[in-house]
C-alpha cells in the first residue's frame, strides 16, 4: 500500500468512483468503466431514508456487484444502527465497510463488528463532526472518510472547511503511528482534487466528476492523473 517517494513513505493516491451518480441500470458497464479508468474500487452509497434524506442501494445490490467484479466495495452506510447490517453486507461482499460516527450510540461496537465479519472497519465523519470526536477509534480503523459535504445526494459543491479535518488526521496519524487511510467524500473533481490530495486525501470518491459528463472512464484517468501530480508535488 505504501510506496516509497522522494525519500519519504507516501500511500497511493487513488479513485473511487461512487456509483450513485451512475445510471441503475447499466451498472456493469459503470463498473467496466471504472475498472478502465484506473480505479481499484467501488464507493457504494447506502442510504436508509432516515439518516440522510435520500434512499438508495441496499445488500442486494451489492451482492450483484460482488459477482459482477474484482475490484475492492467500499461501502459506505449512510444508516442509523449499522450494526444491524453488518454482517449482511460482509456476507453480500463488502470489502470495507464505512459507518458514521453520528449513525449509533455504540461506534466502537459497530467497527468490532465489521472486522469480525472479515472486513476493513472505516469511521466517517459529516461535516459539523469534529475529527476530535473520533479519538477513542482512530487507533482501531483502517480507513477515515471525511465528508465533505452533507451526504443524503450526489453533485453537490464541495465544503472548504473539509481541508483542515484531512489534515488533521494526517497529522495525528503521523504523530501516533496509527494505520488508516485518509478518505474524502462529495465534490471532488478537477477543480478540488489538487487541494484534497495537498491535504493529505488518498481515497478520492467521485460520483459525477466520472459518471456526469462526458465518457467516465477518461474522467476517472483525468482524476487520476490530476491527484497523481498533485501528490508528486506535495512531497
Ligand atoms: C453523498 C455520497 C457521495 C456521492 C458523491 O452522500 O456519499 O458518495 O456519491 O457524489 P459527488 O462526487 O457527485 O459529490
Ligand atoms: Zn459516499
Amino acid at each position: 500500500m505504501l510506496k516509497f517517494r522522494g525519500g519519504e513513505l507516501t500511500p497511493r493516491t487513488e479513485v473511487a468512483p461512487s456509483i450513485l451518480a451512475a445510471d441503475f441500470a447499466r451498472l456493469g458497464d459503470a463498473i467496466s468503466a471504472a475498472e478502465a479508468g484506473g480505479a481499484p474500487m467501488i464507493h457504494v452509497d447506502v442510504m436508509d431514508g432516515h439518516f440522510v434524506p435520500n434512499i438508495s442501494i441496499g445488500v442486494p445490490v451489492v451482492a450483484s456487484l460482488r459477482k459482477a467484479t474484482q475490484l475492492l466495495l467500499d461501502v459506505h452506510l449512510m444508516i442509523y444502527n449499522p450494526e444491524r447490517y453488518i454482517e449482511a453486507f460482509a456476507k453480500a461482499g463488502a470489502d470495507t465497510l464505512l459507518i458514521h460516527q453520528e449513525s449509533t450510540p455504540h461506534l466502537d461496537r459497530a467497527l468490532a463488528m465489521a472486522r469480525e465479519e472479515g472486513c476493513k472497519a472505516g469511521v466517517v465523519i459529516n461535516p459539523a463532526t469534529p475529527v476530535d470526536s473520533l479519538s477513542e477509534v482512530l487507533a482501531q480503523v483502517g480507513q477515515v472518510l471525511v465528508m465533505s459535504v452533507n451526504p443524503g445526494y450526489g453533485g453537490q459543491a464541495f465544503i472548504p472547511h473539509s481541508l483542515e479535518k484531512i489534515r488533521q488526521l494526517r497529522d495525528l496519524r503521523t504523530r501516533y503511528h496509527y494505520n488508516y487511510r485518509i478518505e474524502v467524500d462529495g465534490g471532488v473533481a478537477l477543480d478540488t482534487v489538487a487541494d484534497v490530495v495537498r491535504a493529505g486525501a488518498e481515497i478520492l470518491v467521485a460520483g459525477n466528476a466520472v459518471f456526469g459528463n462526458g465518457d467516465p472512464k477518461n474522467n476517472a484517468e483525468n482524476l487520476l492523473k490530476a491527484a497523481t501530480e498533485a501528490a508528486l508535488q506535495k512531497v
